[in-house]
């Protein structure tokens, strides 16, 4: 049987999600189900006076409006409404008080027999409101940006800028050659198209089972219980399928909040699923303001970097990420300094979207990059590798393993970089520029804790449970891969359970973590099933492995063998007819190696041609190719899928994304995707991606995590490319045709 792991597998969830029958949080039906509608503020600060029900109330089929003033009980602390992913702060309380902290903001739920009733009866709910001036104007407000604050622990300290190395101002004074300039990405939303939704059922005496799209049930389930003073045997969160999170359900959103209240209020079951425009109340990527230095010597060897990061985050809580510390990580440089500033703003708080800070953060250093390589007339691939470094120098250790040089040259080649002109505005296809441009990306390999139960059964079948999720990246088929191969069993007597708060520990699925945590987990626990086999199997008359030890045997095709001698064996039935069981359950947690002497990263180059259509300045993605190394593939299609994804919204980023904001209401203006543009089919050109050979050890399948790294450095290939296009630099996103005029 030819191994899983490494062969690209169609999704084992496939035909269920084709046919309708895999289910999302706001497709699982009750009888008697009711539905609510939010009705959100429409002032950015300030205090509600009044709000008018009677008219929302007097519809037929509405049950009831809630509001601060009739709602249930809700926890009074801040400490209850802390997920396991808040940052510091205040978290914000759905229908708490009169208290209006942000545009959007729920302010009241019409709970109603009908979605269509209660949407029609949040039209008649009238508020008076209480204004106060608000600012939600980054640049306004920039000068008012404060220092991201000291860490008080080892979480909040990976989130701070590393410290400072050499002497960063006097090299900078002292470099043959520096490049300085200011970059900007502004707020970008998830856009996930699946809309927010939770499913309360509320069974008689209290208890819930909660269908809430989410990326961590557990976090979820924690998340209810504090905040409605209830027992985890009495709150279920279930989120099996999800259409895609990228960051935004990392953290509990208020719709589960508002199902539960309606729930609790009615003792009925409620949905609520929130609208488009609703969903831009829930977090996004913060926008950010930065300013890269680079000072080099004539030889295009990197003297000193330095990087100041302005992001925004709310009033009430103090969002950040480390966006400022990816530039001393990527290249060899003596100096190096940071500075991250905070701007807050009458939003909601920012939140982490697709590799989070390096995303925004590689648009600035890697278009930083190729402004030096042109000053230093060096070919961008030429001045990455002489500024190649194989040590973390925040850290001064090695990388795990590190085969970006591999990506760089596997990408050129395949994108043929070589018959590159590297004059601006040299290369046209009739009356198109012709542009051709590359950017390196990093991200983060990471490991965390896990649980994982599996239950053979004497029949050769296996359930998986974790409670992990699978938020669309493919966890359900890599996690059948891995047992699999583990167990020696064909796929298709692999089951996997995931995404119930009532299976074993998972961390959220994100920080594209989950694959290399679970897939080394389920390893675990299927040598603890292995071992437990070996255990029965010594103890059958003349048994063929009767001194053999756990290292010594394997599972394969329903059987235990010697590694050694193939021919001696148990089969799985036998096993257990011996034990007289007929089903072997074991459940361990996972730990990741507690190793800091090395870095583990993944890595990718970017190569994109754009095609500028030069009297109207519309710029098109025709060609990609990212060439990425990320350890061990576990799956090249479902990974494949992952790149073609963060390099889809690699061009949205460049290109298209935006979320803008009209100053005088503190509203989002475009908050749908007609008018926030994300990329269609035909914005996006052929996309080629080349998995590089990346042996590491740093877990024993020698996974890295695939997922968040596609999008990073995407958006400077693009803006490079532009550059070579047109010979007009942009350096704030997205590039719209309006900024290549004149
Ligand atoms: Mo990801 S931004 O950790 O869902």
């Amino acid at each position: 049987m030819a191994p899983y792991i490494g062969t690209a597998t169609s999704r084992v969830d496939g035909i269920a999600k084709v046919t309708g029958a895999a289910k999302y949080a706001g497709e699982f039906n009750v009888p008697g189900l009711a539905h609510g509608s939010v009705v959100a503020s429409t002032i950015a600060k300030g205090r509600i006076t009044r709000i008018d029900t009677a008219a929302a109330l007097s519809v037929e089929g509405v049950l009831t409006v809630l509001t601060h003033d009739n709602r249930p009980r809700m926890a009074d602390d801040d400490q209850a409404y802390k997920d396991e992913v808040a940052p510091d702060g205040s978290p914000f309380r759905p229908l708490y008080d009169n208290k209006i902290m942000f545009n959007g903001q729920p302010i009241a739920l019409v709970v109603a027999e009908t979605s269509e009733v209660a949407r029609f009866a949040t039209s008649l709910v009238r508020v008076e409101y209480d204004e106060q001036a608000h600012v939600t104007d980054l640049y306004r407000q920039r000068d008012a940006a404060v220092p991201v604050p000291a860490p008080t622990n080892p979480i909040e300290a990976m989130f701070t800028p590393p410290k400072a190395r050499g002497t960063p101002d006097q090299a900078l004074a002292a470099a043959a050659v520096r490049h300085e300039a200011e970059y900007f990405v502004p707020i970008e939303h998830h856009n996930p198209m699946e809309l927010f939704a939770s499913t309360v059922i509320f069974e008689p005496g209290g208890k819930l089972t909660v269908y809430d799209k989410t990326q961590g049930v557990q976090n979820v389930q924690k998340y209810l219980c504090g905040v409605f003073g209830m027992k985890p045997e009495d709150v279920r969160v279930m989120s099996p399928f999800m259409g895609g999170g990228f960051g935004s359900g990392l953290r509990p959103q208020f719709e589960a909040v508002l199902a539960v209240l309606a729930a609790r209020a009615l003792q009925r079951s409620v949905r609520v699923v929130l609208t488009r425009p609703q969903m831009y109340a829930l977090g996004y990527r913060p926008a950010m303001i930065q300013r890269i230095a680079l000072g080099a010597n004539a030889g295009g060897t990197l003297d000193v970097i330095t990087h100041d990061a302005a992001t925004v985050t709310s009033q009430y809580e103090t969002f950040h990420r480390q966006e400022t510390g990816w530039s001393g990580l990527l290249y060899k440089s003596a100096n190096a300094k940071y500075a991250h500033r905070l701007v807050r703003l009458d939003l909601p708080t920012s939140c982490d979207m697709r590799a989070p800070s390096a995303a925004p953060a590689l648009f600035a250093l890697e278009s930083a990059m190729d402004e030096l390589a042109v000053a230093l007339k060096l070919d961008p691939i030429e001045l990455r590798l002489r500024c190649y470094s194989d040590r973390d120098q925040h850290e001064n250790r090695p990388f795990s393993s590190k085969a970006l040089r591999e990506c760089y040259r596997q990408g050129a080649e395949a994108f043929g970089w070589d018959k590159r002109n590297p004059e601006p505005r040299s290369m046209r296809d009739g009356s198109d520029l012709v542009g051709w441009g590359m950017a390196t990306g990093i991200w983060e390999a990471l490991q965390m804790p896990i649980t994982v139960r599996i239950a053979l059964t004497a029949n050769g079948h296996a359930e998986v449970a974790c409670a992990t999720s699978d938020i669309g990246t493919g966890t359900y088929t890599i996690m059948a891969q891995v047992a699999a191969d583990m167990l020696g069993l064909p796929l298709d007597n692999i089951s996997i359970k995931l995404g119930d708060s009532s299976l074993p520990q998972s961390p959220v699925e994100g920080g594209s973590w989950i694959a290399t945590s679970v897939a080394n987990g389920i390893a675990t626990t299927a040598g603890a099933i292995r071992d437990e086999l070996l255990r029965l199997a010594r103890q059958i008359a003349n048994s063929p492995l009767a001194n053999a030890t756990p290292d010594e045997v394997a599972l394969a095709d329903g059987k235990l063998v010697s590694k050694r001698d193939a021919s001696r064996g148990v089969s799985i039935a036998d096993a257990m007819r011996q034990g007289a069981m007929d089903r072997i359950e074991q459940e361990h947690t996972t730990n990741p190696a507690d190793d800091h002497s090395r870095a583990n990263n993944t890595h990718v180059a970017h190569f994109v041609e754009v095609k500028v259509d030069e009297q109207l300045g519309v710029v098109r993605v025709t060609r990609a190719v990212s060439a990425v190394a990320a350890g061990r593939i576990l799956n090249p299609k479902t990974a494949g899928s992952q790149m073609l994804g963060g390099v889809v919204w690699g061009i949205g980023m460049a290109l298209h994304e935006e979320t803008l904001i009209d100053h005088r209401f503190g509203r989002i203006m475009n908050a749908n995707i007609a008018e926030y543009h994300v990329p269609v089919n035909a914005d996006v050109g052929d996309i080629k991606i080349i998995f590089v050979d990346e042996p590491d050890d740093s877990n024993p399948l020698g996974l890295k995590g695939l997922g968040e790294i596609g999008i990073v450095g995407v958006a400077a290939a693009v803006a490079n490319a532009v550059y070579h296009a047109t010979g007009k630099r942009v350096r704030n996103l997205p590039i719209t045709l309006d900024k290549l005029q004149g």
